[in-house]
C-alpha cells in the first residue's frame, strides 16, 4: 500500500546525513520527530558516519532503551556491538544527549562570563533561574545553542537534532528572537536604563511598561524584583556583548548549507497543513524543507472485508471467541478502512502540497503496532527513512 501511494518511487534520507552536518526534525507535537531523529541517527551510523543525536524528552521506555538517564545531559554512547544485539549492523558508534536546557544555558553562561563574580550574579539571579529553565522557547533556543557547541566537535560526522515537543514547528526557527523579544524588550531595557541614571526605578514605569514583560516572567514577586529584573538584562548584555547579537548569529547559524531540515507530519489535515507553512517559512528565509516524513501512515487492507471473512479468520484462531465477535471485528474493519481512506485522500494531494522542487524527497513511515520503545522498532523506521534497494 505505501509503494502504491508513491508509485515506483522510493525516496530516501540516506544522502541527507551524508550531505549535511545538522539534520533537524522538525514538526508538530507528537508526530514523531523523536522517533525521526533517532532512526536517522541509527541510519548514519549503519552508513558508517559517527553520529550525535540531540534528543529532547523521549518517552521514558525509549530513553531507557538507549542507555539515557531521566534527568541530565551527558553523552551516551551505543557501540555497534550493543547494537548488533539487536540485529543492527552499525559501522560507527552512535552517541545520544538529551537536551538539559538549564544545564546549557548554564555552560554558555560559564563560557561568556568575564569573571567569576559575574557568572555567579547570573546564576544566582532569579529571573534567570526561571528564565533558564522554565520560559517558553529556552528549550529551542538552547538546543540551537548546543548544536553549535557540538557542530565543533570532530569525534561526530552528523549531528541529528530532535526539536521540542512544542505545539508549533514554526516555534523552533524564530526561538532565538523571541526568547529576546521576551527578555530584552525595550520596556526591560527602558527600565535598566532608568535604573542606571537614578539608581532607582519609577513605579509609573514599572506598572505601564513592565506588566507584558512581567506576565511573560511569571509571577516572580518579592523585594529587590525589578533589580534583579535588570541585573539579569544587564548581566546577559555584558556576557555575550549583546545577548541579541548572540541570538541573531545563532539564528543566522541554523540557515546555513551545513544545515538540513526534514519536516516530520502524521497523514492529517492539521499535521499537514502545519508541515507546510514550516516548509514555506523555511523558503521565505533562503533556505529547503530537504526531507518531509509522514510518519504512522495505516496500511490498508487489500480488499474489502465481509462478515464470512471475519469468520473464517476468527475461526481459523480456533478460539472460542464470545458471540458477536465476526460483527465487533467487521466494523473494527470497516473503521480502519474509512481511516486509511481519508489517509489516502490526504496523502494524494502530497505533490500539490509539497512539490519536489521545493520538498525533494518524500518518505512514508507506516504506523507500527505499537509504540518505538526500543532499537529493533527504531530499526524498523529507519528502514522506511532510508530503504536499501
Ligand atoms: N511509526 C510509528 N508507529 C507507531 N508509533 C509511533 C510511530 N512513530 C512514533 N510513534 C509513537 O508516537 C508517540 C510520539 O512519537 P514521538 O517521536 O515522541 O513524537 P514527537 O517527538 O514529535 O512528540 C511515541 O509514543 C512514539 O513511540
Ligand atoms: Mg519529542
Amino acid at each position: 500500500m505505501l509503494d502504491r501511494a508513491y508509485g515506483s518511487m522510493r525516496d530516501s534520507l540516506a544522502p541527507l546525513l551524508v550531505e549535511k552536518r545538522v539534520v533537524v526534525c522538525a514538526g508538530a507535537g507528537g508526530v514523531g520527530k523523536t522517533t525521526v531523529a533517532a532512526s536517522l541517527a541509527l541510519n548514519a551510523v549503519v552508513a558508517g558516519a559517527r553520529a550525535l543525536c540531540i534528543t529532547i524528552d523521549p518517552a521514558r521506555r525509549l530513553a531507557n532503551s538507549l542507555g539515557l538517564p531521566a534527568i541530565g545531559s551527558n553523552e551516551h554512547q551505543i557501540s555497534p556491538d550493543w547494537l548488533a544485539r539487536y540485529g543492527v549492523v552499525a559501522r560507527a558508534p552512535l552517541s545520544v544527549v538529551m537536551l538539559d536546557t538549564k544545564r546549557t544555558f548554564d555552560e554558555l553562561v560559564t563560557r561568556h562570563a568575564s569573571s567569576d563574580a559575574a557568572k555567579q550574579r547570573i546564576l544566582d539571579n532569579r529571573i534567570y533561574q526561571y528564565v533558564s529553565s522554565s520560559l517558553a522557547g529556552t528549550q529551542s533556543y538552547m538546543a540551537m545553542e548546543k548544536v553549535l557547541e557540538v557542530k565543533l566537535d570532530e569525534r561526530f560526522d552528523v549531528i541529528v537534532l530532535d526539536t521540542p515537543p512544542m505545539s508549533h514547528a514554526l516555534d523552533f526557527l524564530g526561538a532565538p528572537e523571541r526568547l529576546m523579544d521576551a527578555i530584552d524588550s525595550p520596556a526591560v531595557r527602558a527600565l535598566v536604563q532608568t535604573l542606571e541614571l537614578s539608581g532607582r526605578f519609577s513605579m509609573n514605569l514599572l506598572a505601564k511598561g513592565l506588566a507584558a514583560v512581567l506576565k511573560g516572567v511569571g509571577r516572580i514577586t518579592g523585594t529587590g524584583f525589578v533589580e534583579e529584573v535588570a541585573e539579569f538584562v544587564t548581566g546577559l548584555n555584558d556576557l555575550f556583548g549583546g545577548f541579541r547579537q548572540r541570538a541573531t548569529d545563532v539564528s543566522r547559524a541554523f540557515r546555513g548549507s551545513e544545515f538540513g531540515y526534514v519536516v516530520v507530519a502524521t497523514p492529517t489535515p492539521t499535521a499537514l497543513k502545519e508541515a507546510h507553512y514550516f516548509a514555506w517559512r523555511l523558503r521565505e528565509s533562503g533556505m529547503n524543507a530537504n526531507a518531509l516524513v509522514v510518519n504512522r501512515v495505516h496500511p490498508s487492507l487489500s480488499e474489502p472485508v465481509s462478515l464470512e471473512a471475519c469468520r473464517e479468520a476468527l475461526g481459523s484462531l480456533g478460539q472460542g471467541f464470545r458471540e458477536g465477535a465476526p460483527e465487533r471485528l467487521l466494523r473494527a474493519a470497516r473503521e480502519h478502512a474509512q481511516v486509511t481512506a481519508a489517509e489516502q485522500g490526504i496523502l494524494a494531494e502530497l505533490d500539490a502540497l509539497f512539490p519536489p522542487e521545493s520538498v525533494p524527497c518524500r518518505v512514508l513511515v507506516p504506523a507500527l503496532a505499537a509504540d518505538v520503545h526500543g532499537v529493533v522498532e527504531l530499526s524498523r523506521v529507519a528502514s522506511y527513512l532510508a530503504p536499501t534497494r
